[in-house]
């Protein structure tokens, strides 16, 4: 099967005081989407931001708007987040009380739908809901900040959930984040992740130079076959 391989910048790492010129720079470089991670402070120890950042950054990009909800009760506010903007909205599936609910609810809507997984939540979290999603996070740091390491037994969950999608047919994002750079990046790759998240990779330094680089990498995986996971 094809694959297609998307870097996704994290704002969270980018400078606020300049944060519509982040944005287009990292689109012309070559990101097609660009990760918007919202944090309440409840779910994760973090608070970042919400709607008055996500619309005002809107004008600035056309980039996919991947926004990834680290909140409570989430379904409080997919009317919001879609009305400011979202393409695509992540829950977690450790903060949805009614997941599958919550899922129809964004696709309803027109926008594609995610689930996230900490580290510790299984994949059989996603057993009976995998056939409705666009894309599966999986979380390869404990969410809640930016610039922690990979944690390596994430590899492993990664290529297991390729290797289920592959088996049932579903053209599946795999999404990561967390200590995503050009060292781990061959890791997550190999085991079938194909959009990958990048914070403090791509918005230290260079932000076109770190972009160009990390694409570089990800061109050198152009399909998936069953029996590579
Ligand atoms: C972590 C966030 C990430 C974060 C990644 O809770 O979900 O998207 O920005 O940052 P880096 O790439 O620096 O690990
Ligand atoms: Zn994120």
């Amino acid at each position: 099967m094809n694959r297609k391989n998307i870097l996704a910048p994290s704002i969270l790492a980018a400078d606020f005081k300049t944060l519509g010129d982040e944005v287009s720079i990292v689109k012309k470089a070559g990101a097609e989407y660009l990760h918007i991670d919202v944090m309440d402070g409840a779910f994760v120890p973090s608070i970042s931001f919400g709607m008055p950042v996500i619309s005002s950054i809107r004008s600035a990009t056309d980039a996919l708007f991947d926004v990834h909800l680290m909140i409570v009760e989430p379904e409080k506010y997919i009317a919001e987040f879609a009305a400011c903007g979202a393409d695509s909205i992540t829950v977690h599936a450790e903060a949805a009380r009614h997941l599958q609910r919550v899922i129809c609810d964004i696709k309803e809507r027109g926008l594609r739908a995610g689930v996230a997984l900490n580290p510790a939540t299984p994949l059989n979290a996603l057993d009976y809901v995998l056939p409705y999603l666009d894309m599966v996070l999986i979380m390869t740091v404990n969410p809640g900040y930016g610039g922690q390491p990979y944690i390596p037994e994430m590899t492993e969950k990664i290529r297991t959930l390729r290797r289920k999608a592959l088996e049932l047919g579903l053209d599946l994002d795999i999404e990561v984040d967390g200590g995503i750079n050009d060292r781990t990046l061959p890791l997550v790759l190999e085991a079938g992740a194909n959009v990958c998240v990048a914070g403090s990779a791509v918005f230290g330094g260079d932000r076109a130079a770190n972009v160009w680089k990390m694409l570089g990498v990800m061109e050198r995986y152009t399909e998936y076959s069953l029996q590579d996971f």
